[in-house]
């Protein structure tokens, strides 16, 4: 059975995929950062890890097992102000730390643990796109997923074997984060997830996609 770990797990989008995954047979461990969160991983069909993506030590210490797929989901909408000019060092500390460099500390750390012909993916946001950006909304969130863009094409040009790496936008989702007006449930962008990381195991290279599969520009 092809084996996951996906790092932030305990409810939204993140739980959606571990349920996915294990509904089509994976072994999945799921991050949580409390101990509340290990019931809903359980009940999806996982295993449940404590970790918290910005703390090395508790990403070190998750179990090391080969994997085929290496997800690195967790995030924060950052500051609700959203603004560039009104953002505290705490809050730009905060919001590039989770959705950028942690993530990339994480992949490192976590990168020998991903098998040959396996898959490292790491949820993204078309708000990421420097150049999709004409809209300019959520300002500071968009430019905390464009730095892990681009941290993710320096991983990627520093690479030391062949690995398929994929930035993905799971679409605009009704969660905690997305808000109810979103037009997408959790389920359906899960399903397209898994079925995007399935069309690309065994293909080195990197690229940013969306929930259906379609290419994004960067
Ligand atoms: N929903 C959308 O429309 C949308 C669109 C584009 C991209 N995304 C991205 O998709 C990912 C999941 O979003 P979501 O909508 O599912 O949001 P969500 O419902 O708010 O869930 C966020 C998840 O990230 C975890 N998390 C946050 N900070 C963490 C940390 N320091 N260490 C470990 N886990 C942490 C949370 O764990 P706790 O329960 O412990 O807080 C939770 O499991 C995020 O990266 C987000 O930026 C979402």
């Amino acid at each position: 059975m092809p084996t996951a770990l996906i790092i932030g797990a305990s409810r939204g989008l993140g739980l959606g995929l571990l349920r996915e995954l294990a509904g089509r047979g994976w072994t999945v461990t799921g991050t949580v950062r409390a101990e509340a969160g290990r019931a809903a991983v359980e009940a999806a069909g996982g295993t449940a890890a404590l970790a918290d993506v910005t703390n090395p030590a508790s990403i070190a210490a998750l179990p090391d097992t080969p994997l085929d797929l290496l997800f690195i989901n967790a995030g924060v909408s950052g500051p609700e102000h959203g603004d560039a000019a009104q953002a505290t060092a705490q809050e730009v500390g905060a919001l590039f730390t989770t959705n950028a460099v942690a993530p990339i500390a994480a992949a490192r750390a976590l990168l020998g643990r991903v098998k040959e012909g396996g898959v490292l993916a790491f949820m993204t946001s078309r708000l990421g796109s420097v150049a999709d950006n004409t809209s300019g909304q959520m300002e500071l969130y968009s430019a905390s997923k464009a730095a892990l863009n681009s941290l993710t094409r320096s991983l990627v040009a520093k690479l030391d074997r062949p690995l398929a790496v994929l930035s993905l936008h799971p679409g605009w989702v009704r969660t905690d984060m997305g808000g109810g007006s979103a037009p997408l449930d959790v389920e359906t962008s899960a399903r397209g997830l898994a079925d995007t990381i399935l069309a690309h195991r065994g293909e080195p290279g990197s690229a940013f996609y969306d929930y259906s599969g379609a290419a994004l520009p960067w």
